[in-house]
């Protein structure tokens, strides 16, 4: 059988979903189910994963002809990657011989060729098989026609974004008023650099929850954050897209003290406050005037994620001798909050698996995750086809 509500196969009932879908002061969350069910997560792979814009990296850290960053994004092996013209791919990272992956982590293809390190084939930049030993006597191989898949991306304000669905809305239209709030920073003209990367045991919706809203400072960040910066000021915008932001203006209405000056045409709002945003699924940032914070998820499965956090300095750090002491010293005033969060977030993820949760209830300090929640079921309660045909 097949009714309405259970046609999207997600096993949320009519009730559960219309609590999630009440306005704000009526909201509660999404069933604990959705952050552990292995079924949730094989459909999130094929109604949010493959069809929606996934961050992959920022542009300054592929910066010549073949340096490439390999990602993993829920189970797709892919690689972003500098061609010879200075031109952005985004390729599939897995090798068309015996499917192992090409690349690891980040780095420079040598020699500008991707070379396979199980048999040796070799492709070109631009993902073209160009030589394959021992296959002389295989026949009908026709290695011109050979080339690794290479998938739609766009670069957001110096973020690589990745699209599996050659239909898909482009970001920038679907971002489009929120743009004057991020234009002023100009990630495009900074340099990424990583700072802390850690596997968590949780679903990756927790930690994309956590890190939108302000609530839980005054609990979590006691002695950190909530210093300078109480989440009682936090003002929550009205996003229209995919995506989700706060601001915490420094306490005293005064321009934050920052650990490398801001661009000089920073407009004086933006001096003045911290703007923390999601776009989703799952790309997060935490941007005060000068060194804003960005995090990646290499999302596993459906309990384990690795969060990788970069900073961004301005343009040139590279080449400053001791740039990753700096690095290191940015990142230690930022670990104890990190800590902080990883603290309340493993308690998290082990209270969604009893049996005896309900969905709680939202204060108006969670606005983002009420929009998180209602984009997530905007794509998760499609028509499950296939299942109806067999019912
Ligand atoms: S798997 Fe790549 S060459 Fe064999
Ligand atoms: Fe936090």
């Amino acid at each position: 059988m097949s009714s309405v509500s259970q046609s999207h196969g997600t096993g949320l009932t009519a009730a559960q979903i219309a609590a999630v879908r009440a306005p704000l002061s009526r909201a509660s969350l999404l069933p604990a189910t959705v952050y552990s069910d292995p079924e949730i997560f094989r459909l999130e792979k094929e109604r949010i994963f493959a069809r929606t814009w996934l961050p992959v990296c920022h542009i300054s850290q592929i910066r010549e002809p073949g340096s490439f960053v390999s990602r993993q994004l829920a189970g797709e092996a892919i690689m972003a990657l500098r061609g010879r013209e200075g031109e952005i791919r985004v390729m599939s990272n897995v090798c068309r011989h015996r499917n192992t992956t090409l690349v690891d982590g980040e780095g420079q293809c040598k020699g500008n060729r991707i070379i396979c390190p199980y048999h040796g084939w070799t492709y070109g930049l631009d993902g073209q098989l160009l030589a394959a030993p021992f296959m002389d006597q295989a026949e009908d191989f026709a290695r011109r026609e050979i080339k690794l898949p290479e998938f739609r991306h766009e670069v957001w304000h110096g973020f690589v974004f990745v699209n599996f669905d050659a239909d898909a809305q482009s970001l920038a239209e679907q971002m489009v008023e929120f743009e004057p709030l991020v234009a002023p920073y100009r990630y495009e003209d900074m340099e990424a650099f990583e700072m802390r990367r850690s596997t968590v045991p949780w679903n990756w919706k927790i930690s994309l929850e956590n890190f939108s809203e302000a609530y839980h400072q005054p609990w979590v960040h006691t002695n950190t954050a909530e210093k300078g910066f109480p989440a009682a000021l936090a003002e929550y915008l009205d996003a229209n897209g995919p995506y989700s932001a706060f601001f915490l203006p420094e306490e005293k209405g005064e321009h934050i003290k920052t650990f490398t000056p801001p661009h000089a045409d920073m407009p004086d709002a933006f001096l003045r406050r911290v703007m923390v945003f999601n776009v989703y699924p799952y790309m997060h940032a935490l941007t005060d005037p000068a060194t804003p914070i960005f995090l990646d998820f290499n999302i596993k499965n459906e309990n384990e994620h690795e969060l990788v956090w970069h900073v961004l300095l301005p343009k040139g750090s590279s080449q400053k001798p001791d740039i990753l002491d700096d690095v290191k010293l940015f990142g230690s005033f930022i670990e104890p909050v990190l800590l902080e969060d990883i603290s309340v977030c493993t308690g998290v993820g082990r209270g969604v698996q009893s049996r005896f949760v309900t969905q709680g209830r939202l204060s108006h300090m969670e606005k983002p995750l009420h929009q998180f929640h209602n984009w997530w079921l905007d794509h998760m309660l499609v028509e499950n086809s296939e299942r109806i045909a067999a019912e």
